[in-house]
C-alpha cells in the first residue's frame, strides 16, 4: 500500500479540540459514576489512545483492560462475524463497565462485545467512543458517550490505522479516497 505523508491530510479534528472533547466525556463519566468506580475496556488496536487519554480524564476510581476481535475485512461486503481473539483478564461481574472504541461504524464489533459482555453480568454496560458514522450502522447500537458524529469518510490518526499505519498522528485527518481506494 501507498503511505501519503500525514501533513498533506486536512485535520479533521485536532489534538486540542480532541483534548477538549475527551475532558468533557471524562467530566460527565465521573459526575454520572460518582462515588463508584467503573472498568474501562478498550478494543484493540484502535481504541487504545482514545482509552489512555479518557482513563486519565475520569476522576472516580478507574481501571482497564482490553479485549481483541478478529476485523471482518472492512469496505467489501462483510459476513458480520466477529469472532474474540482476546478476553478481558479481570472478571467484570457487578462491576460497572464502560466498552471503549475509537470508532463506531457499521456496529458489528460493538453489538458483538456488548452482548459478550452482557454475558459477564456487570452492574451496568455502557459505550463511549470517539467517533461515531451514524450512516454506516448496519445493526442499531448507540453510544452513551460520543466525542464527534462524523460523515462517511476515511479518517486516521489518533489510534485509527489505515495498514496499521497513521494510529500515532495526534489529529484526527482525512484520509484521501484515492488513495484508500474506495
Ligand atoms: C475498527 C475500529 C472499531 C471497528 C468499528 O477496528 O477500531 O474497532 O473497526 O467497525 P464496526 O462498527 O464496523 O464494527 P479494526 O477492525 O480496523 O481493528 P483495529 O482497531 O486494530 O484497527
Ligand atoms: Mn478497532
Ligand atoms: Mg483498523
Amino acid at each position: 500500500p501507498v503511505f501519503p505523508s500525514a501533513t498533506t491530510m486536512d485535520i479533521l479534528f485536532s489534538r486540542e479540540q480532541i483534548a477538549e472533547r475527551v475532558a468533557a466525556i471524562g467530566a460527565q463519566i465521573s459526575t454520572d459514576y460518582a462515588g463508584q468506580s467503573v472498568v474501562l475496556i478498550g478494543v484493540l488496536k484502535g481504541a487504545a489512545i482514545f482509552l489512555a487519554d479518557l482513563a486519565r480524564a475520569i476522576t472516580v476510581d478507574n481501571t482497564f483492560d482490553f479485549v481483541a476481535v478478529s476485523s471482518y475485512g472492512r469496505a467489501r461486503v462483510s459476513s458480520g462475524a466477529v469472532k474474540l481473539i482476546k478476553d478481558i483478564d479481570n472478571p467484570i461481574e457487578g462491576k460497572h463497565v464502560i466498552l471503549v472504541e475509537d470508532i463506531l461504524d457499521t456496529g458489528l464489533t460493538l453489538s458483538y462485545l456488548r452482548g459478550l459482555m452482557l454475558q459477564h453480568k456487570p452492574a451496568s454496560l455502557k459505550i463511549a467512543t470517539c467517533l461515531d458514522k451514524p450512516e454506516r450502522r448496519l445493526v442499531p447500537i448507540e453510544a452513551d458517550y460520543t466525542a464527534f458524529s462524523i460523515p462517511n469518510r476515511f479518517v486516521i490518526g489518533y489510534g485509527m490505522d489505515y495498514a496499521e499505519v497513521y494510529r500515532n498522528l495526534a489529529d484526527i485527518r482525512l484520509f484521501p479516497e484515492e488513495v484508500a481506494g474506495h
